[in-house]
């Protein structure tokens, strides 16, 4: 089921791109354009750009771009459908009717049908955890092991997974789901043994995790003993990623503003919460990723990492510290002496104490200053002169000259050195840096012009000068209609089977079919039949070509006898002798009907 092309474009034209990508982006004007940092990947400086007259949206340093619906379906990790229904709700249009029922669909269960589910069972879990006959071992748990109030339990929607097979798979299979759909919510699994559905989670403590909008997308379940697997949690699924969930993220949205705390674990993030700390969060079992960080960046200025003490959670931290560092976060980081992470360190010390900590978090170069200094001894030379090294190269990493000033002063001080011995030593660093960066990024460009590692369009590498031929016929077929008719009309002699590389083939068919249909070409119809990734780079075509001033229909010709001669030689090539020579009589043929045509 697909909605209706009509339906698709209006939706795009009722949709203000600039409102909406303004939502996730802060745009600044230039110009016709508008441009921010890119909310697709990491950066600094903004290469990302909207055109409010175009309605599209485009990012020179990771060409992802397209329609405003290909920019939800990023944003908000939907498919092409669910992104339309999304728009459309937003624009106040009705949905077509026959696709009421509908939703993208994913193994052939949508996402609203598991995020029903999902709630059935933390309504399950829930009840099963305050029902005593089933529930004391759970609710014994919490309330004398982790010291949970009864208020934090409900607030949290904590639960208790009984402890048989079939306990959850029963109730919700009265209520009409079937074990398919069980199973591609991640709450049940087949046995390869005896083929039967039985219960993922099984005697355990439930958390519930819950997204911005209130919907249960996942759980991860406890046990209640020394036992392991320690925690299970839900698996990707059609309503849930892990590296774009935060545990708790649906109450701190709403007090991050300021600041927030990032954590390890659930009982971490439930123990602050209680504590009267609602900006702490977690990830989901899984370290921090840049996706993780764009989400900081959209609700908060301010990240304090609260990991735990051991040596694992600590480089843990110093991986957060550079991923959050990389979309310009003001990052912090607690070390908690005297307990092993933040939950322990509440117990035994109270929530006034950890606000002390919190108030004097280190910034990410004290902290990793710190960690340096501490593994060397300064009184010895050797050890100094490591030290001195180690603590330049993390001042190198500053970009700030007046960072790096603060932060020699430090160094400074510490190591009792000269400033300018250690400044030399650091733009040294950087001058290193530079000519390898540089190298790799001329190594980078290099294998992208000859499109080695094109996962979109993979054919490039065998043949770039078709390819690139290929595109400039696409870019121009994108851009101008009367080329699309041209070619339509046969007074172009253009065809699927010109194409050389399968990804361009594709693009020229769905191009094409689109031109001919009732609706006509629209550039963000070809979201129906392509991947956002796809969508961008069909957009990066366009947009090389409008930046050219030789668009005229010569230009279009010869990229066409580009393909051409490509096919002729890969005939002539490949071909076994009949091919051959049926290929050269045809061409022959063709040759002599052009001479009569023009005599
Ligand atoms: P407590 O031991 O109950 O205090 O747990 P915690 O929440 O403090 O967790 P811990 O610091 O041990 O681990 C941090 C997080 O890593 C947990 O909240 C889980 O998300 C995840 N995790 C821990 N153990 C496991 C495991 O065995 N399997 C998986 N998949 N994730 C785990
Ligand atoms: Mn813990």
């Amino acid at each position: 089921m697909r909605f209706p092309e009509n339906f698709i474009q209006e939706v795009v034209d009722r949709t203000d791109i600039e409102e909406l990508i303004g939502r996730y982006v802060t745009l600044k004007r230039t110009g016709a354009n508008l441009v921010g940092r890119c909310p697709f990947h990491s950066e600094k400086t903004p290469s990302f750009s909207v055109s409010p007259t175009k309605k599209m949206f485009f990012c020179f340093g990771c060409h992802a771009g397209g329609s405003a619906i290909t920019f939800v379906q990023k944003a908000e990790n939907l498919d092409f459908a669910e992104a339309v229904e999304f728009l459309a709700n937003r624009a106040g249009l009705p949905l077509p009717r026959e696709s009421d029922s509908f939703s993208a669909q994913q193994n052939g269960v949508s996402r609203k049908r598991v995020l029903e589910m999902n709630l059935e069972a933390a309504k399950f879990y829930r009840a099963c955890l305050f029902d005593p006959a089933i529930g004391a071992p759970g609710m014994d748990y919490f309330k004398r092991e982790r010291k949970l109030t009864e208020a934090t339990i409900k607030h949290f929607g904590l639960g208790f997974a009984p402890n048989g097979f079939h306990a959850l798979r029963d109730h919700l299979r009265r209520l009409g789901y079937s074990d398919d759909e069980l199973i591609a919510a991640y709450l049940c699994a087949r046995s390869q043994k005896n083929n039967n559905v039985y219960d993922i989670f099984r005697n355990r403590v439930m958390f519930p995790i819950i997204d911005t909008s209130g919907n249960v997308v996942g759980f991860g379940g406890r046990v209640m003993d020394d036992s392991k697997p320690k925690y299970l949690n839900t698996s990707d699924t059609p309503a849930f990623k892990k590296s774009r969930h935060l545990f708790a993220l649906n109450f701190a949205k709403n007090c991050c503003a300021e600041k927030m705390i990032l954590c390890e674990g659930y009982m971490d993030v439930i123990a602050l919460h209680a504590a009267g700390f609602e900006y702490a969060v977690a990830t989901l079992g899984t370290a921090i990723t840049p996706d993780h960080a764009r989400i900081f960046s959209k609700y908060t200025q301010k990240v304090i990492i609260s990991y735990d003490a051991d040596e694992a959670g600590q480089n843990a931290a110093n991986k957060a510290m550079r991923i959050l560092g990389e979309v310009g976060m003001d990052v912090r980081v607690l070390r908690l002496s005297g307990a092993k992470d933040p939950d322990e360190y509440i117990e035994k010390f109270g929530a006034d104490r950890f606000r002390r900590v919190l108030e004097e978090s280190r910034t990410g170069f004290e902290y990793k200053a710190e960690r340096v200094l501490s593994r060397y001894d300064l009184s010895v030379g050797t050890d100094k002169i490591k030290a001195s090294n180690e603590l330049c190269g993390v001042i190198a990493e500053y970009h700030s000259p007046v960072e790096r000033e603060v932060y020699l002063n430090y160094a400074s001080s510490k190591l009792e050195l000269p400033v300018d011995v250690l400044r030399n030593s650091v733009e040294q660093i950087r001058r290193k840096q530079r000519r390898e960066s540089a190298a790799r990024e001329s190594r980078e460009a290099q294998a992208s012009v000859k499109n080695f590692g094109d996962r979109i369009n993979p054919d490039a590498a065998k043949d770039p000068r078709a390819a690139s031929a290929e595109e400039s016929i696409l870019g121009l077929l994108l851009i101008y209609e009367e080329y699309r008719n041209a070619v339509d009309e046969g007074k172009i002699e253009l065809d699927a089977q010109d194409f050389v590389t399968d990804f361009h083939r594709r693009v020229f068919e769905a191009i094409m079919h689109l031109h001919r249909s009732e609706a006509g070409f629209r550039f963000e119809l070809l979201g129906m039949d392509f991947t956002p990734d796809e969508v961008g780079r069909i957009e990066k075509m366009e947009m090389a070509r409008q930046q050219l001033s030789q668009n005229g229909p010569e230009v279009l010709r010869s990229a066409i006898d580009v393909l051409r001669s490509t096919r002729e030689r890969a005939h002539l090539r490949n071909g076994d002798l009949n091919t051959r020579l049926a290929y050269l009589r045809e061409k022959n043929a063709k040759l002599h009907k052009g001479k009569a045509d023009t005599q």
